[in-house]
């Protein structure tokens, strides 16, 4: 049978930009929003001398999230293989990242995670207490209170201050050199500073599962057991000791970066509008500990001020992805090794979804429903994030904390756009003082 002739994918330097693609250096000068209205939901970019699908709109986030095997973690996603090992389920496919998935679950379940609430809502409570009048950046303060937080609750750890400050120091640049050129990355992963981070992470952990094997069929009480019990249940009681550090990694530290990034730009959102001030605060009267025990039905207006915290500031806007199996979108042909960027939050910009997109505007969650494929924050299908729970735990208990107990007095301009190329990130960190409220 004769193959059918497809067309070719739009280009953004020919059909769009009309310069050339050496022009093109950062992620963020590419305007994917005005691409996506010229030449729709599909185009090619020249990105780092390769070319890159772009795939946007409901239209991609409904096929890729449908057919999940069409993707090939283990070629896209190789910077995560690199640091945390062949067993690190970001960049597993097919079968065995779905078995991944069921041994993490007992760790990353609302039910695992709610039991934690007090907990969690007592660290917070104390680490603002303690930087009470005191000069702080934002960002740093939640990262660390959730890792504190995260190292009394679902993976118990005896962490002092000065090795919060490593792990935070080792996700952060971890993370960050993900989205590098493969050389650069190469050359910082291999660097003497991010190799003496990396043991001091990796060994403390190797100790702590260790222990943890030593005292068996002794459980701990926390989240870490339980995954513990079925890996090793998984791989008839053989330890790979990498594999489980991998596993301890995400409980403790994993995606904290992300969380901290979204109260970060939120907060600065919330701060500026003293209604929203005002609202959160009513609805907060009487917040104590238990009080998210049963989910946020009683604090709407809080559970819309996260949403649309998401919706504005998705820490991870867009995939990387590789085609594992060939497939036609929209009547254009993706063959197997093509790079794709899938653009999975662009839906959280376009105003035909969400009226006038780029204000903060918590009231619309209360006003309409939006379809879940315009919601891209934490990704989708079978990859989607697998510390949802925990992040949508730690939002409002962060949130709740600051609002009904303190007010920030800022030292530094909050400097937060949301970015209308639609590439990157937004971030800005902004510092100041929590200044005890008078009741
Ligand atoms: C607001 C905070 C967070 C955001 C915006 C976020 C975003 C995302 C996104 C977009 C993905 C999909 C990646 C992909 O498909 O390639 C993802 C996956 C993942 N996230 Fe998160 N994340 C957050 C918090 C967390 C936390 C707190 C953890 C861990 C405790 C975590 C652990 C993971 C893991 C392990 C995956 C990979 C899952 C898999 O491949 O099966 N994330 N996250």
């Amino acid at each position: 049978m004769p193959t059918k002739s497809l067309p070719e994918i739009p280009s953004y330097e020919l059909d769009f930009a009309g310069y050339s693609a050496s022009e093109e250096t950062e992620l963020d000068s590419f305007d994917h929003l005005s691409a996506y209205r010229k030449l729709g939901p599909i185009y090619t970019v020249q990105f780092r001398g390769e070319k890159w699908i772009c795939l946007g709109g409901m239209e991609a986030n409904d096929v890729a999230w449908r057919n999940p095997d069409m993707w090939d973690y283990h070629s896209a996603l190789s910077p995560f293989r690199d640091v945390m090992g062949d067993r690190h389920v970001t960049q597993m496919d097919g079968k065995p990242h779905r078995r991944k998935r069921r041994q993490l679950k007992p760790g990353f379940a609302m039910s695992a995670i709610g039991r934690w609430i007090p907990s969690i809502d007592g660290v917070l409570k104390s680490r603002l207490a303690d930087i009470e009048g005191q000069q702080t950046s934002l960002a740093d303060f939640f990262m660390s209170a959730l890792t504190c937080a995260n190292s009394k609750t679902v993976l118990q750890a005896p962490l002092s201050e000065e090795a919060i400050k490593v792990f935070i120091r080792f996700e952060e640049s971890f993370i960050g050199a993900t989205v590098w050129e493969k050389s650069r990355r190469d050359a910082f992963y291999a660097s003497e500073a991010f190799l003496a981070d990396k043991n001091f992470v990796f060994n403390l952990l190797a100790e702590l599962v260790k222990e943890r094997i030593a005292r068996l069929p002794e459980k701990a009480e926390d989240n870490f057991s339980e995954v513990l019990s079925l890996t090793l249940e998984d791989n008839d009681g053989q330890v790979d000791l990498q594999e489980l550090v991998s596993e301890a990694y995400l409980l403790l530290m994993a995606g904290t970066g992300n969380t901290a990034k979204l109260l970060n730009c939120g907060l600065q959102h919330i701060l500026a509008d003293d209604d929203l001030q005002a609202e959160l605060r009513k609805e907060l009267e009487g917040y104590g500990p238990e009080s998210f025990a049963r989910g946020m039905e009683a604090f709407p207006k809080l559970k819309a001020t996260i949403m649309e915290i998401e919706r504005m500031f998705p820490a991870a806007p867009v995939l990387a992805r590789t085609v594992a199996t060939p497939f036609e979108f929209m009547g254009y042909p993706l063959e197997k090794g093509d790079k794709v960027l899938h653009m999975q939050t662009l839906p959280h910009f376009l105003e035909e979804i969400y009226e006038d997109p780029y204000t903060f505007k918590p009231a619309r969650w209360l006003e309409k429903k939006y379809p879940k494929k315009s919601q891209g924050t934490f990704g989708g299908s079978t990859h989607i994030c697998l510390g949802m729970n925990l992040a949508r735990v730690h939002m409002p208990i962060a949130l709740a904390n600051i609002l009904a107990n303190y007010d920030l007095e800022q030292t530094s301009e909050s400097d937060i756009k949301v970015n209308l190329n639609y590439g990157v990130p937004q971030v800005s960190d902004i510092s100041g003082r929590f200044v005890a409220r008078s009741k």
